[in-house]
């Protein structure tokens, strides 16, 4: 679908470094400025360094935004429909996680949106095999867990090869992009054919996370034209 037809880009924001011990007041500040979806990164220490939640503490997340958890954990063929069973309304892991990740996703079949994640190094042609089974390609920009990277400048010809491969398939899958995404740098990753843009620390780190959202909004709004 060529950019002249989509609509803005949806906005889902990470929560990872959000302030966990008021994560109330956090879930009710971001409501009242309006994301598309909350994001949650869920690592596991194996598939990435980092480690933070499972879906006991997804589940208990009180909230009217729709839940946009994103797995970084290896194997999940056994562990995804605890994540569904804790309110995740679109659910994705990485094709680099599991030897048959089509398995993954027909196990999942219509309970959930599901999305399919490539970290920066793996060739966007892994997907190509799952397009009939996903509801969203999201693209990397930086690897997983790791804090403080820029945006990789690689991303942007691999989300074109992306859309291409979306184009061709025939099937109205979604294209996100993830990770290094800044109140500088979201007019321009906007209009790179998105339709949905993952952004964490340019809404939590720093200021007021609601004015960073609509910040974050109106640079989405300007790109995406
Ligand atoms: C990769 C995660 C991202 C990250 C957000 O580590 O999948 O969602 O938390 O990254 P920033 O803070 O750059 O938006
Ligand atoms: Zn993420």
């Amino acid at each position: 679908m060529g950019n002249a037809q989509r609509a803005d880009p949806l906005l889902s924001v990470g929560i990872i470094t959000a302030d966990w011990l008021h994560m109330g007041d956090e879930l009710a500040r971001l409501e009242a400025a309006g994301p598309d979806f909350v994001h949650i990164d869920v690592m596991d220490g194996c598939f990435c360094p980092q480690l933070t939640v499972g879906p006991p503490v997804i589940g208990a997340l009180r909230t009217t935004l729709k839940k946009d958890v994103h797995l970084m954990i290896d194997e999940p063929l056994e562990k995804v429909h605890a994540y569904v069973e804790a309110g995740a309304d679109l659910l994705t892991f990485h094709v680099e996680a599991t030897q048959n990740p089509r398995r993954v996703l027909q196990a999942l079949g219509t309970s959930v949106k599901r999305g399919i994640a490539l970290n920066p190094g793996t060739p966007v042609t892994a997907v190509e095999p799952l397009l009939d089974d996903v509801e969203l390609v999201l693209v990397l920009a930086v690897y997983p867990g790791l804090r403080g990277q820029r945006f990789a400048p690689e991303t942007e010809r691999r989300l074109g090869a992306v859309n291409e491969l979306i184009d061709r398939s025939g099937r109205a899958v979604l294209l996100g992009v993830d990770g290094g995404v800044t109140r500088e740098n979201v007019h321009s990753v906007a209009a790179m054919g998105v339709d949905l843009i993952v952004a964490g620390s340019a809404v939590f780190d720093g200021g007021d996370a609601a004015a960073n959202l609509r910040q974050m909004r109106a640079g989405v709004a300007s790109g995406a034209r």
